[in-house]
């Protein structure tokens, strides 16, 4: 799929098919196609579609007029009305396609092409089947109303779609196939195709450093576990940004098993894996000037005679002891590790992604993802860049109260803080392992992933995360 900008009108548009956008309130510019819309009865809802064959006055064979709700525009009705021209663009089969300039509010015209190209080129994502060719793509060129030269945001928009594509292709990929040895050799592909440096660290090399309580949760799994860091730079000797992403590939939940319903789900908790490996794409594509770092833990959570039990206690990384009461809470005890070996990076921010808590879906549902974090400025940067992406965080608190919860009789803290606020609990024992940097968390469980009859991944919090990097330069 190809994107390119154009500064003619939609009646002259010689290709497939043009779209327009209609407000609820207001009519359009040719009076051919308002006819129309009045004769269909058509509503303008947001995302709403009506195609039209052979109008008056144009020269494209078909229209797809598309609700886009209430003038002022918002910008998620933008999405909305994109994501529906997307579907029928798809089934009409159109090669050759225009894109009629909208204004939306509280947005300039670089951030609408950006999010039309991200948004166009990610609703063409197809799950791939396990032994089917890859989907061929349908739509080929997508022209964009503008009398702007805004080829910088288009390109932007398709890097960030790719890195999308990236992240859901690896949720959606079974742990069969997703294994903590393929991710890792996700990692090396990108590294290649980039010109990235890229680390593993194998289980010998993480016994070394003491990584006690990262491998007390692969023991007892047959697929060894591995550490991976990618680093893109592209500001010379400037401290990098560093994401850290949980890469459980498969959370039976170990001992601590979890119930039968659902259980395939857990294929998802590597999905923070999958969106810093999916931020680096997009990032390594647009090649900003800054310098950017990820690292991913990635390890299998399977019950067996030699997995860990509930009541075990294991030496941290950094020293610290923690007593397992849950094996089923095992995000934390693979990231704490890999908090500690980020230090080497020297980091300028920290922000690690996790399908951590159940927890969070219960307190934000499925639209937001919860933030915590122990420094105030980048918990705002990082809601600014979650409002700008349209991939948007919630932030929780993180007082010293819940951290109490944390206690244990026999280590020095426990894995697990009772029934309440799972979520922030979850992030205080990771904040027992950032003092020494500025850090963000991202909880991403309710956001990585939908289920139902429309199960696949997201590609959150790409947006998000790649926004956040942008948005750092200067
Ligand atoms: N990967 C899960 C969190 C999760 C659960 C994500 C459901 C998405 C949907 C995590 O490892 C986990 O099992 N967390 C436990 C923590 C509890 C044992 C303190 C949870 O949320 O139940
Ligand atoms: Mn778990
Ligand atoms: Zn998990």
């Amino acid at each position: 799929m190809e994107f390119s900008l154009i500064d003619t009108t939609v009646q002259s548009f010689d290709g497939d098919c043009v779209v327009i956008f209609t407000n609820l309130d207001t009519t359009v510019n040719d009076n051919n196609v308002q006819q129309l819309i009045d004769l269909n009865n058509f509503e303008s809802k947001p995302g709403s579609t009506l195609l039209l064959n052979l109008v008056g006055g144009f020269k494209a064979k078909q229209l797809v007029v598309v609700g886009i709700g209430k003038a002022p525009n918002t910008a998620k009705n933008y999405i909305k009305a994109l994501t529906a021209a997307s579907s029928v663009l798809n089934t009409i089969k159109s090669k050759s396609v225009m894109i009629e300039a909208v204004e939306i509010n509280d947005f300039d015209e670089q951030w609408s092409h950006r999010v039309a190209a991200r948004v166009l080129q990610n609703a063409n994502y197809g799950i791939q089947q396990v032994g089917v060719d890859e989907k061929v793509e349908i739509i080929e060129n997508i022209a964009i109303q503008s009398s702007q030269d805004n080829t910088h945001e288009l390109l932007q928009g398709q890097a960030i779609a790719n890195g999308m594509s990236l992240t859901r292709h690896l949720g959606d990929l079974p742990s069969n196939i997703c294994t903590p040895t393929y991710l890792a050799q996700t990692a090396q592909d990108l590294a290649d195709e980039f010109n990235l440096a890229c680390e593993v660290l194998e289980e010998a090399d993480m016994a070394a450093l003491g990584m006690g309580s990262l491998l007390s949760v692969s023991k007892g799994s047959i697929e060894p576990p591995k550490l991976i860091s990618l680093s893109y730079r592209g500001n010379g000797d400037a401290k990098p940004i560093v994401l850290v992403g949980k890469g459980v590939t498969f959370d039976s939940g170990g001992i601590s098993l979890k119930p039968g319903a659902g259980m395939d789900e857990m294929k998802y908790d590597m999905c923070g894996a999958a969106s810093v490996l999916g931020a680096m794409r997009a990032i390594a594509q647009i090649q900003p000037k800054i310098n950017l770092t990820i690292v991913v833990p990635a390890v299998e959570n399977m019950p067996a005679h030699n997995a860990s039990k509930p009541g075990d206690v294991v030496t941290s990384m950094s020293g610290q002891t923690i007593e397992i009461l849950n094996t089923d809470a095992e995000g934390r005890l693979i990231l704490c590790d890999a908090l500690t070996y980020v230090e080497k990076f020297n980091p300028e921010v920290v922000i690690d992604t996790a399908t951590l808590t159940g927890a969070v879906i219960v307190a934000l549902g499925k639209h937001h993802c919860g933030l915590m974090a122990n420094d105030q400025e980048l918990a705002d940067d990082i809601l600014t860049a979650g409002k700008t992406s349209l991939d948007t965080a919630w932030q929780l608190p993180l007082d010293d109260e819940y951290d109490e919860l944390l206690k244990s009789n026999f280590a020095d803290m426990g894995n697990i803080g009772g029934r309440e606020a799972g979520t922030v609990t979850a992030a205080c024992f990771l904040s027992r392992y950032t003092k020494d940097y500025r850090w963000a968390h991202l909880d991403i469980a309710g956001t990585a992933w939908v289920s139902g009859a429309k199960k696949g991944a997201t590609g959150r919090p790409v947006p998000l995360l790649t926004q956040y990097v942008l948005d750092q330069i200067n």
